[in-house]
């Protein structure tokens, strides 16, 4: 049975991956805190998270779910959550970009980060909902308010999504369904170890890189996608 949680939907926040990490530590109980705005997001490697017109700004957390050495496994479970969420709230789909954004034609429509803390892991997800004016590799869920999915509707869905995931246990999350919907694969990426050609998702979510020197799996780290290779 999926781990009951506690929700707390507050209009304003920092961070609410401090914000989830807080409440579970008073608690004892997992909590998904879902928020309107954040003043200070935070996304990878400490990079500023860009508020959208609406968004919706989440972060889950919990017990670590997994074995440590399959953490590596979460960003990937829980893009697949929120893609799944996505389509069936409000039947977008959106592309996955290996290992945490979420893209919607190309442009970046959402992302994940995943911190461990302790016994405890916080999953935070946020997903630009609407946007009048987007930067140019930024893009929303939606391209009017009319309609839009509720911040608070999209936290509960991918949670949900993901709790199942997590559910099955790490041998059985959906590799081919992220396989399928990563457009990382099949694109030249660089990392700091090299360059070369991606072509697929291993077991423990590593990406498998071809390169001129033979195969590499690429565990973490920023992959970026290079046009010119
Ligand atoms: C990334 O693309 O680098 C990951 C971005 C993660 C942003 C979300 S918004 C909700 C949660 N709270 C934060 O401060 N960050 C994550």
């Amino acid at each position: 049975m999926a781990t009951p949680y506690d929700i707390d939907h507050l209009a304003e926040v920092g961070s609410t991956q401090d914000a989830a990490s807080q409440r579970r530590a008073a608690s004892g109980r997992a909590t998904l805190v879902v928020a309107d705005r954040q003043t200070s997001g935070r996304g990878r490697s400490g990079r500023v998270w860009l508020e959208s017109d609406t968004a919706m700004y989440s972060s889950l957390a919990l017990a670590r779910p997994w074995p440590d050495d399959r953490l590596t496994l979460l960003p990937l479970a829980t893009a697949i959550a929120v893609r799944r969420a996505l389509a069936a709230l409000g039947g977008v789909t959106v592309d996955l970009k290996w290992p945490n954004d979420l893209l919607r034609s190309g442009r970046k429509v959402g992302g994940i980060l995943v911190e461990a803390s302790g016994d405890d892991v916080v999953i935070g997800c946020g997903v630009n909902l609407t946007w009048s004016r987007p930067p140019s590799f930024a893009i929303a869920v939606h391209d009017d308010d009319a309609n839009a999915i509720g911040a608070r509707q999209l936290a509960s869905g991918w949670v949900d999504e993901l709790l199942r995931v997590l559910d099955a246990g790490p041998d059985d999350w959906p590799r081919s369904e992220y396989v399928d919907a990563c457009t990382t694969l099949g694109s030249q990426v660089a990392w700091d170890g090299g360059t070369g050609l991606a072509s697929t998702i291993d077991a423990v979510g590593g990406l498998v890189v071809e390169t001129s020197t033979g195969t590499e799996t690429v565990i973490a780290g920023d992959v970026h996608l290079r046009a010119d290779l």
